[in-house]
């Protein structure tokens, strides 16, 4: 990202096209801040990884055009890099980051292989239950306008974009894994992960997108199939999804109507479910996709096992912003719980 500031900076330039999945997309938008208010990109990025330095002002504009069915990088005020001295991805979130324009041509994504297709649904999925699950907004502390945090809970508007794209996701990913050119498949995907990225933009993310970012920073030597890399690499929705269906047994109580009605709309049968039945709903319909879909069955399967859950949950805990979006209090204890139990799933 400097580096392609430091470019940018030798050039005259009016704005900035992003194409790409959220990887480019994000760096688009770190290229802009980077250029037009020199300083380290640690200086943004947010406390404790970075300063959380806020954006000085307007950028120029960028207009984001992605290439897969994930991210819904286009829609967001965030941009995540992977801060390598510290093993860890960190974000750096100003509502002056979100690009001016997207342009979401589902016919770009006809050719992502099926392996990038799974990933990147199982992102917009994640955006969408973590958001549909996160601590809503009125349960959270007031901020005047000019403090308030980009990410501001569950909301009756949020939970309209978040319903729409859990719906799709369920009903058509599968069919674009298995058939990379159904068309209409893809548009929906594509649909999903623009709506799914308006919700999270504004109710925000909690436990799995936090615990994925040391899943994917410690990675040692998982080489995923069907990506065009020979490096270990975790792909951030594999990372996300990974440890979903525990965290959500885990956020069960909280909201057990909003759970199910997740369930629900991904296609799982709710109807006469026994207690124990609708507890284990959503990790159900989860896991159903999972495999489907071809994602590993846990953490076992990407390359971590008990003896890496100290450090995991140590990363985890550099991600405040992201855990304080968690419905009930997680610290420690319950963190070691929800890696331990998202091990293996079949
Ligand atoms: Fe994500």
């Amino acid at each position: 990202m400097e580096e392609a500031a430091e470019y940018a900076r030798t050039k005259e330039v009016d704005g900035f096209v992003a194409v790409g999945g959220g990887s480019a997309i994000d760096t688009g938008k770190a290229v802009n801040l980077l250029s037009c208010y020199p300083a380290p990109l640690l200086d943004y990025v947010n406390k404790p990884v970075g300063r959380g330095a806020p954006v000085p002002g307007p950028l120029k504009p960028l207009i984001a055009m992605p290439t897969t069915a994930g991210t819904g990088s286009e829609t967001t005020a965030v941009a995540v890099t992977h801060v390598m001295a510290q093993h860890v991805k960190a974000g750096i979130s100003s509502r002056l980051l979100r690009p001016t324009l997207g342009v979401v041509d589902p016919l770009n994504t006809l050719t992502v292989p099926p392996e990038v297709t799974a990933a990147a649904g199982a992102d917009i999925l994640t955006h969408a239950l973590e958001s549909y699950t996160t601590r809503p907004y009125n349960a959270r502390p007031k901020h005047h306008p000019p403090d308030r945090p980009a990410y501001i809970g569950a909301n009756p508007a949020s939970d309209v974009w978040c319903e729409k794209a859990i719906e799709y996701v369920g009903r058509y990913l599968r069919r674009a894994v298995l058939n990379g050119s159904d068309l209409d498949a893809r548009v929906h995907l594509a649909l999903a992960a623009n709506y799914a990225g308006i919700g999270f933009g504004n109710a925000g993310v909690h436990i799995p997108h936090a615990v994925a970012y040391p899943i994917a920073g410690l990675v040692r030597d998982y080489v995923p199939a069907g990506y065009r890399t020979r490096h270990p690499l975790i792909p951030h929705g594999v990372s996300v999804i990974i440890t979903a269906p525990s965290a959500f047994r885990f956020t069960y109580p909280t909201a057990p109507e909003r759970h199910l009605r997740a369930a629900e709309l991904m296609g799982h049968q709710v109807a006469g479910l026994s207690d124990a039945e609708r507890r284990q709903a959503l990790p159900q319909a989860l896991m159903a996709l999972m495999r489907d879909v071809g994602i590993p069955s846990g953490l076992t399967a990407v390359g971590y096992g008990e003896p890496d859950v100290a450090a995991l949950v140590e990363g985890t805990l550099k991600q405040p912003r992201l855990l304080s979006g968690a419905p009930r209090a997680v610290g420690v204890t319950e963190l070691d719980w929800i890696l331990r139990d998202a091990m293996q799933y079949w």
